[in-house]
């Protein structure tokens, strides 16, 4: 059997570690008794991790000490940019030298930890029963970004002071139940590795934005409102309350420097005209330029106030909305279009996984995917 393994402990501290890596226990060769998790694990962002065009682009303009950093959570077990996460990263990873930046302690990598402790006997490695594997300071170990620039992300330390962290649930509830994004009951059940006895089953798509079944996920995000409040001369005050349904987290969380939210609201005339207030895309789907009243909760990622690429950034400017909490955003609208008075009012909140202005920074094609609504809204102007 190996002994410390894993070259992710090798990039993280090259320094002490001493003996070089083995090469750590493959996918595919996990895939040969497990098929159930290797099938929905190879479609999720884990395994195409060092696949993303954006994080590419990115990781090129690094020096060679920070795509190292990157690799330590997008490709820990590679050479450089060539697998992301693997089985083995979770289930050979025995603690955390603090709950940020990728700093897991793997174990034997023969050893596979998991939740049974009744684990059958095989050939193929020891299993044994470990804590640490649902626990949210795993996940949290890659899901806690401390820069540099404006590379921040901080699931972790929102789900740690969250409602959800209050009631006991844990990202694996909510991330690997059958029913992404909410803690399920209802876990699907069959054998856990070929021709072993019926258990219960832990969902390993991680669905995601960038999954085929992200909308799932991110129905469950948000709820908006919105309320005219009064007239106010030649404009009507309006409120737009956006809510963070999710209890475990931010809205947006994650890769917030990435991400693009926001509320786009059209005012409809009498005569039956749209208007689009604030948030409208352009025709190559840019957001329209001088819109000053835009909502945006993805984070302002600027370097002395002017836009800038997130490693070369000042500590960004975040807007996204705490677990569980709301928000009131007051806007003004004209009470009439060329005579025409506004009648009513339509809302809704937007996300784009890849916000277009830093695809653009750095030469990429728009994003494939167009933007998704997690809620819409409408309202009639009295
Ligand atoms: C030759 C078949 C085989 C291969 C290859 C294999 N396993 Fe297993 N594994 C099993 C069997 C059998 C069990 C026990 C299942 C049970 O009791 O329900 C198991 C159990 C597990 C468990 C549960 C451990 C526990 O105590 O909760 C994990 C996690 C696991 N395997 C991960 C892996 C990973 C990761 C790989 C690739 C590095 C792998 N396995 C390769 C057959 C295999
Ligand atoms: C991001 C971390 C992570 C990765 C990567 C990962 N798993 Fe898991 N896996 C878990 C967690 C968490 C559980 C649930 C443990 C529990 O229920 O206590 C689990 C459970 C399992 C189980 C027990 C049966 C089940 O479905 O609950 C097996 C077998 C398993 N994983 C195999 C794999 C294989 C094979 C891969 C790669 C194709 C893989 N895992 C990748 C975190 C991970
Ligand atoms: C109560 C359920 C719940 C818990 C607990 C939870 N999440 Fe989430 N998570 C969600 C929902 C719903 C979304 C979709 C909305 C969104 O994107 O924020 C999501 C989205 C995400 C995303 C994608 C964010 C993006 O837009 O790119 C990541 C990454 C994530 N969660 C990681 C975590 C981690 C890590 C933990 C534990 C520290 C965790 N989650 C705990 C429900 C939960
Ligand atoms: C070794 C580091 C690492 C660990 C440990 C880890 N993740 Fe991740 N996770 C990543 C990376 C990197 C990505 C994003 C890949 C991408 O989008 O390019 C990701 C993506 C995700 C996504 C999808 C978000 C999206 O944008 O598609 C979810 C959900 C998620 N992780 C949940 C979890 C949960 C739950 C755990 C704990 C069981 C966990 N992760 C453990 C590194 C890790
Ligand atoms: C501590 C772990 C960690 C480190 C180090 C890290 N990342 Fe990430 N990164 C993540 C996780 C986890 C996600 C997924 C979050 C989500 O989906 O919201 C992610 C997501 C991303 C995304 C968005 C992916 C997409 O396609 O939407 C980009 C781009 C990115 N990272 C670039 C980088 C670069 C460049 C570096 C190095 C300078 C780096 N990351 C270092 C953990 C890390």
């Amino acid at each position: 059997m190996r002994t410390i393994t894993s070259s992710l402990v090798a990039l993280s501290f090259a320094a002490c570690s001493g003996a070089p890596a083995d090469a750590p226990r493959a996918d595919a060769e996990c895939a040969t008794c497990h098929p159930t998790q290797a099938a929905a694990f190879v479609v999720s962002a884990h395994a195409r991790a060092p696949e993303s065009d954006l994080f590419r682009a990115l990781r090129d303009r690094a020096d060679p000490d920070t795509r190292a950093f990157c690799d330590r959570c997008h490709a820990p077990h590679a050479a450089p940019g060539e697998r992301g996460v693997g089985c083995v990263t979770c289930h050979t990873a025995i603690a955390t030298r603090g709950v940020s930046n990728g700093r897991l302690v793997m174990g034997d990598g023969d050893e596979m930890l998991g939740g049974f402790d009744d684990a059958r006997a095989t050939p193929a490695h020891a299993s044994r029963r470990s804590g640490f594997i649902r626990s949210a300071a795993l996940c949290g170990t890659c899901h806690e970004v401390a820069g540099p620039g404006a590379l921040v992300e901080t699931p972790f330390s929102e789900w740690s002071r969250s409602p959800a962290r209050a009631a006991g649930v844990t990202c694996v509830d909510c991330h690997m139940s059958t029913s992404p994004g909410t803690t399920s009951t209802a876990h699907a059940r069959g054998p856990a590795a070929l021709d072993g006895p019926e258990r219960q089953l832990s969902d390993h798509a991680f669905v995601g934005p960038e999954h085929p079944r992200a909308s799932e996920l991110l129905q469950r995000a948000a709820s908006i409102a919105v309320a005219v409040t009064r007239r106010d001369g030649d404009a009507l005050a309006i409120d737009v309350t956006v809510t963070n349904r999710n209890p475990g987290h931010a809205l947006p969380s994650g890769a917030r420097f990435a991400r693009e939210v926001w509320v786009e609201l059209v005012a409809v005339d009498a005569l039956g005209g749209r208007h689009i207030v604030t948030g409208g895309l352009d025709a190559r789907g840019a957001p329209v330029e001088g819109d000053t009243q835009r909502i945006d909760l993805g984070d302002r990622v600027t370097r002395s106030g002017v836009a800038a690429l997130p490693l070369d950034a000042d500590a960004p400017a975040v807007r996204a909305i705490p677990a569980g909490e709301r928000r009131a955003y007051r806007l003004r609208v004209p009470a009439a279009w060329e005579g025409a008075a506004t009648v009513s009012l339509a809302a809704r909140l937007r996300y784009r996984r890849n916000a277009w202005a830093l695809r653009e920074a750095l030469g990429l094609a728009p994003d494939v995917a167009p933007p998704v609504d997690l809620a819409r809204a409408e309202a009639a102007a009295p």
